[in-house]
């Protein structure tokens, strides 16, 4: 019954996180689209495993350990790194931003 209390508390924690607002959705769908395969599934199995970007903000480092700021982000999707591939010139500067305001979300 203490479990079934506490599943439901859950879910109601669940349900009280507020919406992503449109921006962060289209930011959403441009990760789900360019970043998630390398990030989330690693699809083409890289030997450097392309790191976990959830919370990353929150974090105050990125997993290089720079600072994790918007333009530290913006340089290094611009730019690539390492196995990465640069996005420069892929993301108009309002898709970069909608991108970063999805980051900032934690990557709900
Ligand atoms: C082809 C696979 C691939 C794709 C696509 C990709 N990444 Fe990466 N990403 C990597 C790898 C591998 C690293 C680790 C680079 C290193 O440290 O050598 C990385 C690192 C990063 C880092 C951490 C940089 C640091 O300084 O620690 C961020 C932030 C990042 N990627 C964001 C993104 C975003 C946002 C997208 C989508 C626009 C994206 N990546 C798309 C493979 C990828």
């Amino acid at each position: 019954m203490v479990e079934l209390a506490a599943g439901f508390g859950w879910l109601a924690a669940c349900h009280s996180t507020p919406p992503l607002t449109d921006h962060e959705a289209e930011g959403k769908h441009l990760y789900t689209v360019r970043c998630a395969h390398c990030h989330e599934e690693n699809d083409l199995a890289l030997k450097k495993v392309p790191p976990d970007l959830h919370n990353i903000f929150k974090r105050g480092t990125l997993p290089s350990g720079s600072a994790a700021s918007d333009a530290q982000v913006q340089s290094v999707v611009r730019a690539g790194k390492g196995m990465m591939p640069g996005f420069s010139g892929r993301f108009t500067q309002e898709q970069m931003a909608a991108l970063l305001a999805y980051l900032h979300t934690g990557l709900r």
